[in-house]
């Protein structure tokens, strides 16, 4: 399944303006493109007790599979603090389970415009049981 990515990367604009970022003061918005085409957003969550701190990319993958969805075919982040706004390691297995036939696309965005990378730039040698 493939989404247009620019659409997925206002998505993902959009719902940085969601993120509950106290603490760090670092918003992020993610949208995945899941295997039905549907399109699911997240926003990283703090938490005072900083452990339980969710990410963007997380939120997004968990709704979308919550609902019913077997997997994530496109993911894009946004942060208006930074360009470029790569997801973490911890996001980078959780994508990662969820990959299809087809690698996952992960699209970034700088002044220049969207940077579109794949799975195995972020994660090369995967663990998957
Ligand atoms: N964060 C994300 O939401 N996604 C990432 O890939 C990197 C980090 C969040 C977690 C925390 O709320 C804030 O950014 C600073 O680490």
């Amino acid at each position: 399944m493939t989404c247009d990515y620019n659409l997925l990367m206002d998505k993902a604009r959009e719902a940085s303006k969601m993120s509950y970022s106290p603490f760090s003061k670092f918003a992020v918005g993610a949208a995945v493109c899941a295997g039905s085409g549907k399109i699911y957003t997240g926003c990283n969550i703090e938490n005072s007790s900083f452990g339980m701190t969710i990410c963007a990319e997380r939120c997004a993958i968990f709704k979308a599979i919550s609902e019913g969805e077997k997997e994530i075919s496109a993911v894009a982040i946004f942060s208006p603090n930074e360009d470029d706004c790569y997801p973490c390691g911890a996001c980078r297995q959780v994508m990662y389970e969820f990959q299809g036939e087809n690698e996952i696309e992960i699209i970034t965005a700088d002044k220049s415009g969207l940077n579109i990378r794949k799975m195995s730039d972020f994660l090369p040698f995967g663990f998957k049981i």
